[in-house]
């Protein structure tokens, strides 16, 4: 054990860009100083665990290219090789992970385009316009929540936990039918379950992601039993009957996993939109008083949190073939890791990328929802829940301040807040 602590070690101090250096709690704090050394004029940083790009075009092209598919890992990957046997002695694993095949997220076509057609008619612009006004109720109706907690504590709040994450579920909640009275409990085991999206975890973190997926499963199970037996008019109802074009219905994983996904991703990375955009706002009070002067500028503020501060901070693939990426040989099951959250601050698509300019003009150009099949199934609802959630709170309490300092979510790839403690106004 000591022996990989040292060599983990030793690769980190080699500038290997994989999750091991991400953990460092300084970088953590600040991983774009470290996405920007690996900012050479080459397509991939090198390591020896995978290729890394940081750049726009390397990362764009990649996602749209069929010679990459999903890695479709599961949740061992990256753990100590004992404990990946002991995990597999101890029997198969109980639950579907939201993130695990087959999810849609880790399979390729044609499994993903069945079942991402399943659900895709739910979250068009369409639908999610249909969708504002009740957003917009949820809003107020936790803004007034916040308001009275915060009166009976003295004037502090914590945004994350009382609006940021309460918004998404309750939203995804009612367009999926799952009961909103159960939305701490959901927080509660997702937040137990993320820590699946990172490699290496410690035993004992895995050991806690299992035991929330495995309740949340439970649950989910049983109320797809539930569904099955009395239909409702709700999206997982419809699933629950749907069948394909060959008529084919889902295999009970199959829609277990595809319901996870879309429940689990409806929120999890929605709550560090709002929270990152929050956040950015705090710091960058001349960019607050250019949206209270011009409301209109708020749809591109959202674009403009999710490039600077990628709620989704990268995601890989695996090559289906051997191909070749701009000049670079890549052979049949490499592993290529692409940095979104560094392609968003490319200097070559975006001046001055580093700086928050809520008017800058190509801000949705950004690969926050990633890009080609697998490109963000709710981007559209994400956008409006993060424009509505995050306009409703600047314009309802305009003295709105940060009190005292957040704490960071301590996930790699989901990058977020954990608690941001704020005062409605101003201290006396
Ligand atoms: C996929 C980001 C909100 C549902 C993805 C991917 C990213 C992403 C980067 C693709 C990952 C990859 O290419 O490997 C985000 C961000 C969000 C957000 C930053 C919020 C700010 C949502 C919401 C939903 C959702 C609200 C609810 C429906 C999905 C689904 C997929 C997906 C189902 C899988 C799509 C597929 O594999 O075809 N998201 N997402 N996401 N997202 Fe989101």
């Amino acid at each position: 054990h000591g022996a990989m602590r040292l060599a983990i070690r030793a690769r980190a101090r080699a500038g290997n860009p994989d999750a091991e250096v991400l953990r460092d709690p300084v970088v953590r704090e600040d991983p774009h100083a470290h996405y920007e050394r690996l900012r050479t004029p080459a397509p991939f940083a090198g390591g020896a665990f995978a290729r890394v790009s940081v750049h726009h075009d390397v990362c764009t092209d990649v996602l749209r290219s069929d010679d990459f598919g999903q890695i479709g890992g599961n949740r061992t990957e990256g753990l100590p090789p004992v404990l990946r046997l002991a995990l597999r002695l101890a029997g198969p694993r109980p639950s579907v992970g939201p993130i695990d095949p087959p999810s849609m997220l880790a399979v390729d076509p044609p499994d993903h385009t069945r079942y991402r057609r399943l659900v895709s008619r739910a979250f068009t612009a369409r639908a999610v316009a249909r969708l504002r006004e009740r957003t917009g109720e949820i809003a107020h109706d936790l803004l007034d929540d916040l308001e009275r907690e915060a009166a009976a504590t003295g004037g502090q709040v914590d945004l994350v936990a009382r609006y940021a994450s309460l918004l998404p579920v309750t939203v995804i909640s009612e367009v999926l039918g799952v009961p909103v009275a159960m939305r701490e409990q959901f927080l509660a085991w997702a937040d137990g379950a993320t820590p699946s999206l990172d490699m290496g975890l410690s035993w004992r973190t895995h050991r806690e992601v299992e035991r929330n997926l495995g309740e949340l499963d439970a649950w989910f199970r049983g109320h797809l039993r539930r569904l099955r037996r009395e239909p409702g008019d709700d999206l997982l109802s419809g699933l629950v009957t749907a069948a394909d074009d060959d008529g084919a219905a889902l295999t009970e994983q199959e829609l277990m996993a595809t319901a996870a996904l879309v429940f689990g991703a409806g929120f999890e990375t929605t709550v560090n939109l709002v929270g990152n955009g929050a956040a950015l706002l705090f710091a960058h009070p001349a960019q607050r008083r250019l949206l209270a002067e011009d409301p209109s500028l708020w749809p591109n503020a959202v674009d403009e949190v999710l490039r600077l501060e990628s709620p989704v901070q990268r995601t890989g693939r695996r090559a289906r073939r051997a191909t070749e990426v701009h000049g670079v040989p890549i052979a049949e099951g490499d592993l290529v890791l692409l940095v979104l959250a560094a392609a968003n601050r490319d200097p070559r698509v975006f001046d001055d990328p580093h700086a928050f300019d809520v008017t800058r003009r190509n801000a949705r150009d950004h690969v926050a929802f990633s890009s080609g099949i697998h490109f963000c199934l709710g981007a559209a609802l994400a956008r409006m829940e993060g424009e509505v959630a995050l306009r409703a709170l600047f314009e309802r309490f305009p003295d709105l301040a940060a009190a005292g300092t957040g704490r960071r979510r301590s996930t790699v790839i989901l990058r977020g807040w954990e608690s941001l403690p704020v005062a409605l106004t101003p201290a006396l």
